[in-house]
């Protein structure tokens, strides 16, 4: 129970990596609040989750977002997690084929919606010297041959700049910030481009480990980064992606 007593905030907690990294921060004794779009869906997750309530929010909506944070604050009285993890992901288009309100709605989600949260939970973490983890993504690393989804390569890499900017922010405040760079997850977001058997052994072979992965293996990399394990941690991005990243 190495979260004993803290409160713990998941955006886009409902499913995929965000609803199982809920599911290990509150079996490690977290109070957990799981924010995402879908309250129907919202409920169902929290449901299954001891110790955790949702609050559904549009991370595009500042005033949902300000709400989840002050509810969170009124009914716990703390806050001492931060997990960025709500995303979206765009359809595959070159760069002249993208439309600019689809360009402009994931750096909304991906980005602005991470700013938005993080704003509004600093002044509380800035007295429990809480934590922040950022879920970034291989995609904001390097560019990969045939991906073209840039808007979301984009959003995924200045998520990994605005992690070491707010780590040296508030150091003196002793909040930890860090973010992690999934590979492929298999999760609703990348089904997709799992449909056949050929595009999974494709995806595993993208992988030098062999494999895909499994929300638990990034669930567990934010379970590090929220404990005291990594006390001494911050600004650090770790690549969670059985070696995609290095090839
Ligand atoms: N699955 C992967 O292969 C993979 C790889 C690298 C990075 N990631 C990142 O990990 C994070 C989680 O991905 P996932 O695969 O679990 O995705 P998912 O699609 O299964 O879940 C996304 C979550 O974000 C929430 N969300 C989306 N739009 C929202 C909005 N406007 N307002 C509030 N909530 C919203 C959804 O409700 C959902 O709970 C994302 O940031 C994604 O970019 C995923």
């Amino acid at each position: 129970m190495r979260l004993s007593g803290k409160v713990a905030l998941v955006t886009g907690g409902s499913r995929g990596i965000g609803f199982t990294t809920a599911k290990i921060l509150s079996e490690n004794g977290a109070t957990v609040v799981i924010t995402a779009k879908d309250p129907k869906r919202l409920e169902k997750s929290t449901s299954e989750i001891s110790n955790a309530i949702g609050i559904a929010a549009d991370i595009r909506n500042r005033n949902d977002v300000k709400n989840v944070v002050n509810k969170t604050i009124e009914k716990f009285g703390r806050l001492d997690i931060l997990v960025n993890n709500a995303g979206i992901f765009p359809k595959i288009k070159q760069l002249h084929e993208i439309d600019e309100d689809d360009w402009n709605e994931v750096l909304d989600v991906n980005l602005t919606g991470q700013f938005r949260f993080t704003k509004e939970a600093i002044p509380y973490l800035q007295k429990t010297a809480g934590c922040i983890i950022n879920i970034s993504s291989d995609a904001g690393l390097k560019a990969y041959q045939g991906f073209n989804a840039d808007a979301y390569s984009a959003s995924k890499a200045a998520l990994i700049l605005l992690t070491k900017c707010w780590a040296l922010e508030y150091a003196t405040n002793k909040i930890r910030v860090n973010c992690i760079c999934p590979g492929v997850v298999d999760t609703d977001m990348t089904k997709p481009f799992l449909k056949t058997q050929k595009d999974k052994e494709f995806m595993d072979n993208e992988h030098p480990i062999g494999r895909i992965g499994q929300p638990e293996e990034v669930a567990k990399a934010v379970m590090y980064f929220a404990s005291d394990d990594a006390s001494w941690t911050t600004g650090a991005i770790l690549a969670v992606d059985g070696g995609e990243s290095i090839k």
